[in-house]
């Protein structure tokens, strides 16, 4: 995919490796929304793009609020035309200390189901029509390993993750030959606050850059025709594949 002139909505892009990806898109010459719940922070990442002379634009909101996911779709579309990349990265873990299914709450569970798998789906919706319409559009699935291996107190998240998987292959399934295209991805453990937050005592040199993972991202949504739609990717293999 040119990644230049496209629009693009990012989820998750104020930390981590959501703001990462949204500077790499901005400075490849995406047109880029950025979004996320905590408005001062993720103004502060447009910001400091536009202060390198670049077009972005910070669209505070939560993607498991059903009322604010349309909002967010039309107000992106609004500022930057048609959206022809979005990446789902946006996550919670749920509460912390992360707590063994026998203590977790169902309301909990469903906050985070809410969050990392009905948001997504409920954005895809929101554009996929248009995409299709258009015959273009890439839409990632951001995963992790939790959603493969059956991890002690991920449950939650994990479940969550494993049904986003799964949501990627029936959407890439349903929309064979629309020229709209999904690929799952799992960037591998990162120096990020979500890191920090699940496993507290993780050694941070063991932990890649978001920065290092948001560049070899880059690289495969560049190259996402090379991979059937529906395909789930580890990062740090892929961009090898690349030579990235
Ligand atoms: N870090 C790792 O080692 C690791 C490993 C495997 C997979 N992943 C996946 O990689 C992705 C990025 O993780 P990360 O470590 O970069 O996370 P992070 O640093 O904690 O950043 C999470 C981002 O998501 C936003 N966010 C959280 N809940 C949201 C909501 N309901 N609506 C909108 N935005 C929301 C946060 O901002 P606000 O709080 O202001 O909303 C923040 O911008 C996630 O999908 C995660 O599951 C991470």
């Amino acid at each position: 995919m040119e990644l230049h002139g496209i629009g693009a909505l990012v989820t998750g892009a104020s930390d981590g490796l959501g703001a990462a990806l949204a500077r790499r898109l901005v400075r490849a010459g995406a047109k880029v929304v950025l979004v996320a719940r905590g408005a001062e922070r993720l103004e502060a990442v447009a910001a400091g793009l536009r202060a390198e002379g670049l077009q972005a634009h910070a669209l505070p909101g939560d993607v498991g609020d059903k009322q604010a996911v349309y909002r967010l779709a039309g107000a992106a579309a609004a500022l930057v035309g048609p959206i022809d990349l979005l990446v789902h990265n946006a996550s919670t873990l749920g509460p912390l200390p992360m707590p063994l299914l026998l203590d977790t709450a169902c309301e909990d569970l469903q906050a985070v189901l809410e969050t990392n798998l009905v948001g997504p789906f409920r954005l895809t919706k929101a554009f996929a029509g248009s995409m299709a319409l258009r015959g273009r559009g890439l839409v990632v699935h951001v995963s992790s390993d939790a959603a493969v291996a059956g991890y002690p107190r991920w449950g939650a998240y994990g479940v969550s993750k494993a049904a986003l998987d799964h949501l990627g292959r029936v959407w890439a399934a349903e929309l064979a030959d629309s020229g709209v295209r999904v690929l799952t991805v799992d960037p591998g453990e990162m120096r990020t606050r979500m890191h920090a937050d699940a496993l507290p005592d993780a050694d941070p040199s063991t932990l890649a850059d978001p920065a290092d993972v948001a560049a070899r991202l880059v690289a495969i949504v560049t190259h996402a025709d090379r991979w059937p739609s529906g395909t789930r990717l580890e990062v740090a293999a892929a961009a090898r594949e690349l030579g990235a």
